[in-house]
């Protein structure tokens, strides 16, 4: 067995325990006083969406895994207790590596409890699925932006042979004598969709094609993860992703990619409160349609091989951003670069077109002052000098990220409310904002 490294294993057993366990109750709350400009450099984690893809798939695997860069985010440590409950066997080597060993597998049921805590446990479907042959898992939580059907993730899996079996109280049960690979066109590009095929399709016999594949950086990453493990997957990337399924899966140790969507977050903080920030541990080309934004807006971007560093100094200027599936601008930035846009000169709007209601947050940006109008996938910011302090709610993960920033430029003392959303998925927030100089602190009521 791989030596232990006592010290660090505990306070990461400790922590990984907490965030189960204790976790952060609906009575914890952020309180941030506005108007300090950030400054300093903040280092990005582990990628979220990345790393809730890529420990289902070690179930694929016939030897251990060990995982490294792992963000500490409820996400991941609800993703550890499926598999541990699953009869996995989880090792933590430090803060952010564990070793996984799936052999001891030994159940097709996921915790109900656990999977309705979050969205991407429906990627252990199609690791189940790929491993045994069967799955029986409860729909989702998670962030909620009106329907978020799954009927492209069940055309996948009945393309490859899998029958499913819709039961009481919403789990869904799969089962296939036999998984042959198949092409599979997706009506609407689909990250989850896309990810839960390639799970189910990396070990059957034949050739699976998915067409309108996502192209998402974390959909890259699990391509890149299994190939390691020896699989045979190609053009993950493109919209066209062949899956030559093999006999066997090998132990891999594998590191995942920087977050996209954290490191965009503490961009968008920088240009927000007119600082000076240098963003590390990212990949550039990641962020591309968030620089080119951010730079529209006035922001001074500087690029190197793995930082960015963001400075403004004058006023934001005004911008129309469309959300769109990668490369296009991601929605899970919406939220944020909204909160630049209610402080911009001038009316700038903001088009979804990845989910059908995604600006819930904007009713909390109005008790700020924020001068925002909806009108059905479409809002419209008419910028002001300054939002005012108030008490808001985090209605999920990326909206609280959004009153965070908010709260970063307000004036007075915001209070953020729900903010176990966000902890689903910014690793360690208040101390990282904390040495970029917010006054930031988290409060139990
Ligand atoms: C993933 O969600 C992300 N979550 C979301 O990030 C992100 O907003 C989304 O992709 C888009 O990038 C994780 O990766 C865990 P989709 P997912 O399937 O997979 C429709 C965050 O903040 N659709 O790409 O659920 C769907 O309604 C989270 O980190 C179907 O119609 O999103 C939507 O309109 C929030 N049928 C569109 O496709 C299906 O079977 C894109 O959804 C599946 C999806």
């Amino acid at each position: 067995m791989l030596p232990v490294n006592f010290p660090s294993a505990f306070c990461a057993l400790v922590w990984y325990s907490l965030s189960t366990s204790v976790g952060c109750k609906g009575l914890e709350k952020y309180r941030i006083k506005g108007g300090v400009r950030l400054s300093g450099a903040v280092d990005i984690s582990g990628a979220k969406n990345a790393v809730v893809a890529i420990l289902p798939a070690v179930i694929l695997s016939d030897e251990p895994c060990r995982i490294e860069n792992i963000p500490h985010i409820s996400d991941v440590s609800t993703s550890l207790k499926i598999l541990e409950k699953l009869g996995a066997k989880v090792e933590h080597i430090d803060p952010h590596t564990v070793e996984i060993d799936p052999r001891t597998v030994d159940k097709i049921e996921v915790d109900h409890d656990l999977a309705k805590s979050m969205r991407a446990s429906y990627y252990f479907i199609g690791a189940l699925l790929g491993k045994t042959g069967s799955a029986r898992v409860p729909m989702p939580g998670g962030c909620w932006f009106g329907e978020r059907p799954i009927d492209l993730h069940l055309k996948g899996f009945h393309a490859l042979g899998a029958e499913s079996v819709q039961l009481e109280d919403g789990i869904i049960e799969m089962h296939a004598e036999q998984l042959l690979g198949n092409s599979v066109y997706l009506d609407t590009v689909s990250v989850g969709a896309t990810v839960n095929i390639m799970l189910a399709s990396v070990r059957v016999r034949g050739m699976t094609v998915i067409e309108n594949a996502a192209k998402e950086p974390h959909i890259v990453d699990l391509a890149n993860f299994l190939n390691t493990m020896g699989a045979d997957i190609r053009g993950a990337g493109t919209d066209v992703i062949k899956i030559r399924g093999v006999q066997q899966l090998y132990g891999a140790t594998y590191s995942i990619i920087p977050d996209q969507i954290e490191a965009g977050t503490y961009m968008a903080m920088a240009a927000a409160t007119g600082g000076d920030v240098l963003v590390r541990n990212v990949i550039p080309k990641h962020l591309e349609s968030i620089t080119t934004k951010l730079d529209e807006m006035g922001a001074r971007i500087e690029e190197m091989d793995d930082a960015i560093r963001v400075r403004c100094e004058g006023p934001l200027h005004c911008c129309n951003i469309k959300t769109m599936p990668h490369p296009g601008f991601p929605t899970d930035m919406q939220p944020q670069i909204a909160v630049l846009l209610s402080i911009a000169d001038g009316t700038s709007t903001i088009t979804e077109g990845v989910w059908e209601n995604r600006f819930r947050y904007t009713e909390e940006l109005q008790k700020m002052g924020a001068q925002v109008e909806v009108d059905g996938n479409r809002a419209t910011f008419n910028g002001i000098e300054k939002l005012t302090a108030a008490t808001v709610k985090a209605v999920d993960l990326r909206a609280g990220a959004a009153m965070v920033i908010a709260g970063l430029v307000a004036d007075g003392v915001t209070e953020i409310e729900d903010i176990r959303y966000i902890e689903r998925g910014y690793e360690d927030i208040i101390e990282k904002l904390s040495r970029l100089g917010a006054k930031v602190e988290r409060v139990s009521d």
